[in-house]
């Protein structure tokens, strides 16, 4: 008889910050999966002015999924795919707002799988409340002053208001 292989996702980003949306996907992640890796990327394939280090994304990440154990918070550095191979991962995780969203995920599902052919992506549809939501508006709209609370979680605010005030 056979032990069944626990599934292990990947869920990658700069998550800079982790919003609504970023934290929708991941718990419905969870429920098709027994543990669930959400990587903070050290090295982005766009080149991005960053809000937060690393450690502080990281560190507002756990905080955000503290309730559930199954949900871990890391950053990795260097390729997605060689990451993914050494956590042991069945599948990356990718959430799919719209169609605009779909030509940049494509193109990195598909140079993921030539890199290694282990690397399944998976897209995941937000709820449809958070499909505007994006990480780069959450930054603009805090930056100019603008309520961002029903768009990212209170560790998340706390920093932002911090970070702005
Ligand atoms: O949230 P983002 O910024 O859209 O996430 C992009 C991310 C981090 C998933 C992508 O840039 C990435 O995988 N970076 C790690 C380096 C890598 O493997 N690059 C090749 C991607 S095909």
């Amino acid at each position: 008889m056979t032990t069944p292989r626990s599934i292990v996702a990947v869920y990658p980003g700069s998550f800079d910050p982790v919003t609504r949306g970023h934290e929708d996907v991941a718990r419905r992640t969870r429920r098709v999966c027994d543990r669930l890796i959400v990587a903070v990327a050290e090295s982005s394939s766009q080149s991005k002015r960053h809000l937060f280090p690393v450690p502080e994304r990281l560190e507002i990440m756990r905080e955000v999924f503290a309730d559930d154990h199954r949900i871990e918070c890391v950053s990795f550095s260097g390729l997605l795919v060689d990451f993914a191979r050494r956590m042991d991962a069945q599948f990356i995780v990718r959430g799919l707002r719209a169609v605009s969203d779909f030509e940049y995920e494509f193109q990195m599902a598909q140079m993921n799988r030539e890199l290694w052919d282990g690397a399944e992506t998976v897209f995941l549809a937000p709820d449809v409340a958070n499909s505007f939501l994006s990480a780069s508006l959450v930054r603009e709209v805090a930056a100019l002053g603008g309520d961002v609370g029903s768009f990212v979680s209170a560790p998340v605010l706390k920093r932002l208001r911090r970070r702005f005030s």
